[in-house]
């Protein structure tokens, strides 16, 4: 689905007159990754591509979501939500935890569809879950704020997809602002825009089309060794909450304590939370060039430490780093697949693109797919 009108004259279609119309965005990441759940921060932003919904209450206690892209459709009793397979736990998740926090919905029906590619790192299933809850709340007049939202569709992808994320998606998907990024503090969930001014380079995805999905376990381990190092450094300090207060000294020092595979992602976070403060810094001095060398140091932590990278995504950060003109890229989101980002001279842009592209079908076969990056406001009604 490439629009809100699309949504609304299916919805027209199956329902009738009475939508409204809300658009939930899937969201980048400038730097900050796998340190969300650990306390870190992060510098994502809101973009243009995302998951429009019709929606409007139906008087009835059933719920009715038809899934545009996919063309399919299902229903629910409002007072009988269950866990299902697949996407419909995105929705279901999020119907469960507001009844759960006792706010009362009634039936209604939902056309929804949109344009982030799924399982790209772009954040589809955060879109859909802030969206519903942003459109439900708007409906129901649950009186819900937008960090509410936020940690209620946490909660929703903790309890249906069972996928153990941080808060970086939804909350930057609900609070998104037109060219800007955020710095978010994952601890305090307080947040500063920082104007996107890159002067001559733009943001440019490439898609590996590795299918990358975040429950199918990978990611879990990831959070799951990331608190073991915590509970760690917790048995040496009941004063550490999170990866904020210990350095990678401390980590170092207590290295031969640690497994491997544990000591690599401590160390990682711990230089990840130190690079974003970093980031921020360059980003407001108007640094770009800096700033895209630290993509470069991020990449090469994800990928031999913290191990969410895959070959495909690190062929096309080696490809990136060595034309002159690409000043920083890096593997985006939970890993395992999906996008790079990439810091790009504009005048060079299409030729250098064209070249990462060809280098990757011949080495791999796949038709990679190019996005230009354009940032958009958080998830609103389309009026
Ligand atoms: C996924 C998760 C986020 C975050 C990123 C990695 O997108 O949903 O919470 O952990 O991976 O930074």
């Amino acid at each position: 689905m490439e629009s809100s009108k699309q949504a609304l004259e299916l919805y027209q279609q199956q329902f009738g007159e009475g939508a409204k119309v809300f658009f939930s965005p899937g969201r980048i990441n400038l730097l900050g990754e796998h340190v969300d759940y650990n306390g870190g921060f992060v510098l994502p932003a809101a973009i243009n591509k995302g998951i429009w919904f019709a929606i409007a209450p139906n008087n009835s206690n059933t719920a009715n979501f038809v899934a545009a892209d996919i063309q399919e459709s299902f229903s629910v009793e409002i007072d009988h939500i269950r866990k299902e397979d697949g996407w419909k736990n995105y929705v279901l998740g999020v119907l469960f935890v507001l009844i759960k926090k006792r706010y009362v919905i009634a039936g209604f029906n939902c056309v929804f569809g949109g344009n982030v590619p799924q399982g790209a790192g772009l954040s589809s299933s955060a879109a859909l879950e802030a969206g519903l809850v942003y459109a439900l709340n708007d409906l129901f007049s649950l009186g819900i704020n937008r960090e509410q939202m936020a940690l209620i569709a946490q909660e929703a992808e903790h309890s249906f997809p069972g996928t153990k994320c941080g808060i970086m998606d939804m909350f930057a998907s609900l609070h998104g602002k037109e060219n800007n990024c955020m710095m978010l503090d994952c601890n305090s969930l307080q947040y500063e825009y920082l104007p996107l001014e890159l002067n001559e380079y733009e943001l440019v995805l490439i898609n590996t089309k590795v299918h990358h999905s975040l429950n199918d376990g990978q990611y879990n381990r990831c959070f799951q060794e990331a608190m073991e190092g915590l509970s760690f450094f917790q048995t040496l300090n009941s004063l550490v909450t999170s990866f904020r207060s210990i350095s990678t000294d401390v980590v170092n020092q207590f290295k031969d304590n640690l497994s491997p595979e544990v000591y690599n992602r401590c160390i990682y976070i711990t230089e990840e939370i130190e690079r974003t403060k970093q980031a921020a810094i360059y980003l407001k001095e108007n640094n770009v060039v800096e700033f895209g060398k630290l993509m470069y140091q991020t990449h090469k932590g994800l990928s031999e430490l913290y191990k969410v990278s895959c070959a495909e995504l690190d062929f096309l950060v080696n490809e990136a780093k060595s034309k002159y003109d690409i000043i920083g890229a890096r593997m985006m989101g939970g890993g395992f697949g999906g996008c790079t980002i990439n810091l790009i001279a504009k005048h060079n842009r299409e030729q250098l693109v064209a070249e990462i592209v060809a280098a990757y079908k011949d080495t791999f076969g796949i038709d990679a797919e190019v996005y230009v990056v354009e940032t958009s406001n958080g998830t609103h009604e389309i009026v």
